[in-house]
């Protein structure tokens, strides 16, 4: 098999060649992201692999079938990227990697809470620069204090797990609860009210976009800490930096942005971010922001390979994998 890999960096590409190469497959690797300008890079090839923020409308995915692609890999879990009703029609499988280390996101989540409570990213910055003054690092205990999570899935559960073993009470909302999971479950209006710490763990869909607005922001506790290791649009971004200037919002972990797709990955430094809202957030003392990191541990990075690869081998042999995304 012949695959184009899209916004391919230089971290992604030694699993996909040793697994690539077991299995007899060739990638070509393209740095560019898949847009309609692009897609035609995917000439001659069987199927394109691709990342959370690739374009895979429907201008794209007509484009990927005139060339006879059969088969879109997604090298992530999320696919709020990919218009599945319109692969569909064109007769195009769509497959993805569900869980590749629902860890490295949960112990991500916890880094970034750490760090906030506890102000490490100011102390490392002060040290380095031999300033050992501890005025304005006071923290708090996350012991006793209590964590709402909104998304019980696979990462949802393994941060509760996580704060449990910090003597955290754990409220939950999910959409689909998990039966006689000892998780208590509330309303998101209680969880919102009740919740000193928030994190999200849902997927980005038409019922979550922008659950964090200004409402919900009003329903908050004075001095919530927001994290989101999600999906950016869970978040009105506008809505979270108002409630920030306003003293309502403590601090905030962003590891996604709802507007990331335009600067996530890239290097801009030296350059001027022509986005107002992220330059203001990312200026805030409260708020840390990393580029969509979460994933990013040498474990996932070789089972995201792996599990890429094996779908793309089922496909070839007209096999199912069981990572296929219907509709
Ligand atoms: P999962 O599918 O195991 O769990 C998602 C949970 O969200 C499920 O329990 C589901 O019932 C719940 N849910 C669905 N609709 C909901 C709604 N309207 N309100 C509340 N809950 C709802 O997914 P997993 O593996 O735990 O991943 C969660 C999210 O994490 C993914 O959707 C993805 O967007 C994000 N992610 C971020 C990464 C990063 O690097 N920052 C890496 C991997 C995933």
């Amino acid at each position: 098999m012949k695959i184009a890999f899209f916004d391919t960096k230089n971290y992604d590409t030694p699993a996909f060649e040793q697994f690539g190469s077991e299995n007899d497959m060739h990638f070509k690797f393209y740095e560019t992201k898949l847009t309609e300008d692009t897609a035609s890079l995917a000439k001659g090839c069987d199927g394109v692999c691709v990342f959370v923020n690739d374009t895979v409308n429907a201008a794209v995915i007509d484009t990927l079938a005139d060339m006879g692609i059969g088969i879109i890999a997604l090298r992530c879990a999320g696919y709020n990227n990919v218009d599945l009703q319109h692969a569909k029609e064109k007769g195009i499988t769509v497959v993805r990697v569900p869980a590749y280390s629902p860890y490295a996101v949960a112990e991500h989540t916890m880094a970034l809470l750490l760090t906030s409570v506890r102000r490490v990213h100011k102390a490392y910055i002060r040290t380095r620069d031999f300033n050992f003054s501890l005025n304005g690092l006071t923290g708090f205990d996350l012991h006793g204090k209590t964590v709402g999570v909104v998304g019980t899935g696979k990462i949802g559960r393994i941060f509760i797990d996580i704060c449990r073993g910090f003597g955290m009470n754990v409220i939950a909302f999910d959409k689909f609860p998990v039966k006689d999971s000892g998780i208590e479950y509330v309303s998101l209006d209680e969880l919102f009210e009740r919740a000193d710490v928030i994190s999200f763990h849902c997927p980005l869909t038409e019922d979550t976009y922008h659950m964090v607005d200004a409402e919900a922001i009003g329903r908050m506790k004075k001095g919530v800490v927001l994290l989101n290791t999600s999906r950016g649009a869970l978040i009105d971004a506008e809505a979270l930096l108002e409630g920030i200037k306003a003293r309502k919002v403590g601090a905030a972990c962003l590891d996604v942005y709802e507007e990331e797709a335009d600067v996530f990955f890239q290097d801009f430094s030296g350059h001027i971010i022509a986005d107002d809202i992220l330059a203001r957030l990312i200026s805030m003392p409260n708020v840390i922001v990393t580029s969509h990191q979460a994933f990013l541990t040498e474990e996932a990075l070789s089972n995201i390979a792996e599990t890429t690869v094996a779908n793309l081998a089922a496909f070839s042999k007209g096999e199912k994998s069981g990572n296929e995304l219907e509709v």
